[in-house]
């Protein structure tokens, strides 16, 4: 309403209102190379389209005389009332695309605006808790790229649960990084530029790993890091990621049902659905398509999902399909490469009010009567 008034009365909005300009504005506010790290994919990026594209083969089927002039878009998610079930997937260089180069407090400060919460990355900009103490009254969530060295893991998690947040979000499908040919035509690896990683230089234990304190020799440290990056789980390691923490653990990057009864079996608190938005491996399906088989699997879990959410009729499609909460990645980013925290306000109401409206035309009040049979249809 507030959109739509402010327009009728000759206030447009300064920002753009689409992902498309979002994506060409921000290419021109960016780098060339830090431009293609966020918006480039694994391979030829035909997971990428693909993510963007299985949108279109779903489609809403309204219901008339519903007089839905009240939507109730809040959800219940790990114990939390959540405005929205909209949040902001944990992007690892997200600092850098500020001008002041403190994306990651930017972004939790357009958390505690907004209510949507951020998942704050490993790779922060700032220490978590710094960014952390951003987030107001919103609950924020810690995730976790689990390194090689098992300290340093709990140490990680340990000073998430410190500084606050409410849950740790592993991410299964990063243990070592996709084949991304526009970071090597760029040579853009925003990771070794050592200021990307204060959250790892800032850790007792990653310090304690090194010769030298990483302000003196940064070089080292980096190599460090890099070595100590490459961890690949397993299922038996999920006990002891059980045990770091009694916050709600959650698995990033379940696409699979049988991965997903596993993860149930192993008492895990949420799954995650999510191809990393096409940056880790090429040529798989859509991540929208395997969201029912995770949401059947996950039997009554909490099912986070992202991977090519673009507009909030991609956003109410997912909730159809069963997604407790939809999170973007690259849409906020461009917000906040445009505008700072003011950016990523602006595109994440206009993502909600889109939802919103939706939810109003198609006769859909609440979220329940959304994901109730006969919403949503294959076209
Ligand atoms: C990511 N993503 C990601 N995921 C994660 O678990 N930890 C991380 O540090 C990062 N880093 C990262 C950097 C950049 C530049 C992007 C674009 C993405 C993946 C992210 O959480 C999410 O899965 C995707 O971005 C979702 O897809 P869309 O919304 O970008 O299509």
């Amino acid at each position: 309403d507030e959109i739509y008034l402010a327009a009728l009365g000759g206030v447009l909005p300064s920002l753009p209102m689409t992902f498309a300009e979002w994506e060409a504005r921000a290419q021109g506010a960016l780098s060339a190379s830090l431009f293609s790290y966020v918006a480039g994919g694994a391979g030829d990026e035909a997971t990428q389209r693909a993510n963007a594209a299985a949108f279109q083969r779903w489609g809403l089927i309204p219901r008339m005389l519903v007089g839905a002039t009240q939507r109730q878009l809040s959800v219940e998610l790990f114990g939390h009332t959540l405005p929205s079930p909209l949040f902001m997937a944990p992007v690892g260089v997200v600092g850098l695309c500020a001008q002041d180069g403190h994306g990651d407090l930017a972004t939790a400060r357009a958390a505690a605006r907004t209510g949507v919460p951020m998942v704050a990355s490993t790779l922060t900009v700032d220490p978590l808790e710094q960014v952390a103490a951003e987030f107001g009254d919103t609950p924020g969530f810690f995730q976790l790229y689990t390194p090689t060295d098992r300290e340093l893991a709990a140490s990680l998690v340990h000073r998430a649960e410190a500084a606050g947040f409410r849950g740790i979000v592993v991410t299964l499908d990063t243990w070592v990084t996709g084949w991304r040919p526009r970071d090597l035509a760029t040579g853009n690896f925003p990771q070794l530029r050592g200021h990307c990683l204060a959250n790892y230089f800032s850790d007792p234990v990653f310090r304690s790993r090194l010769a030298k304190a990483p302000e003196e020799d940064p070089g080292a440290a980096i190599l460090t890091w890099a070595q100590l990056f490459r961890s690949a789980l397993t299922w038996d390691d999920l006990p002891w990621l059980r045990s770091l923490t009694d916050l709600p653990l959650i698995l990033k990057g379940l696409c699979h049902p049988g991965d997903v009864r596993r993860a149930r079996d192993a008492g895990v608190d949420g799954i995650y659905c999510s191809n990393h938005g096409g940056r880790q491996a090429n040529g798989g399906l859509a991540a929208l398509d395997l969201l029912p088989a995770v949401v059947e699997a996950a039997d009554g879990l909490p099912v986070l999902f992202d991977s090519g959410v673009r507009s909030g009729t991609d956003v109410v499609k997912a909730l159809a399909l069963g997604a407790t909460a939809v999170g973007v990645g690259r849409p906020y980013v461009y917000g906040l490469a445009l505008a700072g925290t003011d950016g990523i306000v602006h595109v994440l109401r206009s993502l909600l009010t889109e939802a919103d409206l939706l939810m109003a035309v198609d006769g859909y009040p609440t979220l329940d009567s959304l994901r109730a049979e006969g919403a949503v249809r294959r076209i």
